[in-house]
């Protein structure tokens, strides 16, 4: 693949502007400055840098994002800036979109790809991801809401119950639910549903993801899909 074409899908600018960047000395390659555009690369396992910032190539990219409260999962805000003003502007460049929704006040694990493929796995209702996560109610948690949250709450705009794969208390306010689905604002219904409120929320696994405990809210790292999912 020709060097510009492959920083150009890796997301740093137009073909120009990618041609611009090893023209002006700012690519590195194996190790030594690249000064030819047109260069022939191959793709495979290749580390550059760019102004001395490592990369690798990713024909596809799986990103892992601590979301912190006050950002939207929406390429055009209304009001707070998006998840995606958090990762490096590449991202955005080659079309990263957000798997799902987490609500603006929402924190926690939120992964982002340009792999359709994936997106669509990972966001089809009839796959049944399961996600994880941790609410703080403003009511101490029953027996009662634990038990309706399984056998399953009917919201307002869906006549077929809701069910929760599982709702445990690890103390009297913190409720860890896992469902499957991604309704609008589900699990804030469906708690609400049984008489209590969320007053935080935080989702910690989402499938064959679990939130690393060492990344801390606003950063991000890499992940890697496991292909027999
Ligand atoms: N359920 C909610 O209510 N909000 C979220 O952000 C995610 C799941």
């Amino acid at each position: 693949m020709k060097l510009t074409k492959l920083l150009q899908c890796q997301g740093f600018g137009t073909r120009r502007e990618c041609a611009a960047l090893v023209l002006d000395g700012r690519v590195e390659i194996l190790g030594e400055e690249a000064s030819d555009p047109d260069m022939e690369v191959s793709s495979q396992n290749l580390s550059f840098k760019i102004d001395g910032e490592a990369w690798c190539y990713r024909e596809k990219a799986y990103v892992m994002l601590n979301k912190p409260a006050g950002y939207e999962c929406s390429q055009r805000p209304k009001h707070h800036p998006s998840v995606l003003s958090l990762l490096p502007i590449q991202f955005r460049n080659r079309g990263l979109q957000t798997v799902g929704r987490l609500d603006e006040d929402t924190t926690g694990l939120l992964l982002l790809t340009d792999d359709g493929q994936f997106l669509h796995i990972y966001t089809s209702p009839k796959k049944n991801i399961a996600k994880v996560y941790r609410a703080t109610v403003k009511h101490p948690l029953t027996d009662a809401q634990l038990t309706a949250l399984c056998a399953g709450v009917v919201l307002h705009d869906d006549p077929e119950p809701v069910v929760a794969q599982s709702a445990i208390a690890r103390d009297a306010h913190t409720l860890e639910l896992t469902v499957t689905g991604g309704k609008y604002h589900q699990v804030k219904r469906m708690v609400a549903a049984v008489g209590n409120r969320v007053e935080a929320l935080h989702r910690e696994r989402m499938g064959e993801f679990c939130l690393p405990p060492d990344l801390k809210s606003g950063e991000w790292c890499y992940v890697e899909p496991d292909r027999a999912s």
